[in-house]
């Protein structure tokens, strides 16, 4: 079986955006883990209107072109990093209108996320825990937050991610806990395939 395909969503657009910096460092990280792919998908790049379908599309097929194209994207990969800002104690709108323009995509598969701010992003983080489980994710429980002093260092660049040692720690466990997860579901649900061809034989 090949390796699992690990996205690293930016949860974040707007020009002056912090992600850059927690996107970068997290997915040079997970490249050096022998077990997974690893590529950047970037929100800026998936022009999704605020959502207008009929219904999700786990009910009804979308018709926006870029919804189309999106559901496609997210089908290829087998786990996800999120970066989470955090807006108003939650996740930011632009993340949470593109989880929500997929649907059956994201099942079975498991959730990461890298989360910064004040309190390193936890509330966002944990709101898109409970998102993930609707969607029939496995949200991994090794977790980043950036909290408030190193964001702030990092921000102002007097401190870079790559030297701060509990956080180089915390990404290691994380992208362990997800390549774990996507190997182990990403069998599963191969053998689900096979099983669900040989009924319909
Ligand atoms: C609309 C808005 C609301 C914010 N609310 C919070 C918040 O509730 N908690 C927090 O820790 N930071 C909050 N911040 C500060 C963000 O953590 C900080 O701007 C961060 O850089 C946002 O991520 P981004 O730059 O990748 O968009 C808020 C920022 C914005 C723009």
């Amino acid at each position: 079986m090949s390796k699992p395909k690990i996205a690293i969503i930016v949860g974040s657009t707007r020009a002056a955006r912090f992600a850059d910096a927690p996107t970068q460092w997290i997915a040079k990280i997970a490249k050096t883990h022998a077990d997974i792919d690893v590529e950047i998908v970037d929100l800026r790049d998936w022009p999704l209107p605020f959502f207008d379908e009929v219904a999700s599309s786990a009910w009804a097929p979308s018709q926006n072109e870029v919804a189309q194209r999106w559901q496609k994207k997210i089908a290829e990969f087998d786990g996800f990093i999120f970066t989470a800002a955090e807006y108003n104690h939650a996740p930011t709108g632009v993340l949470k209108n593109a989880i929500d323009y997929a649907a059956n995509e994201w099942n079975k598969k498991p959730a990461g996320f890298v989360g910064y701010g004040s309190v390193g992003g936890a509330r966002a983080v944990e709101q898109l825990r409970l998102i993930a489980v609707e969607l029939q994710m496995a949200p991994v429980k090794s977790a980043v937050h950036i909290a408030w002093g190193d964001f702030l260092a990092v921000r102002q660049g007097e401190k870079k991610l790559e030297d701060i040692e509990h956080l180089n720690q915390a990404a290691a466990a994380l992208i362990n806990d997800v390549a774990w997860w996507a190997k182990v579901l990403k069998a599963a649900r191969a053998a689900d395939a096979i099983a669900g061809e040989a009924q319909a034989a």
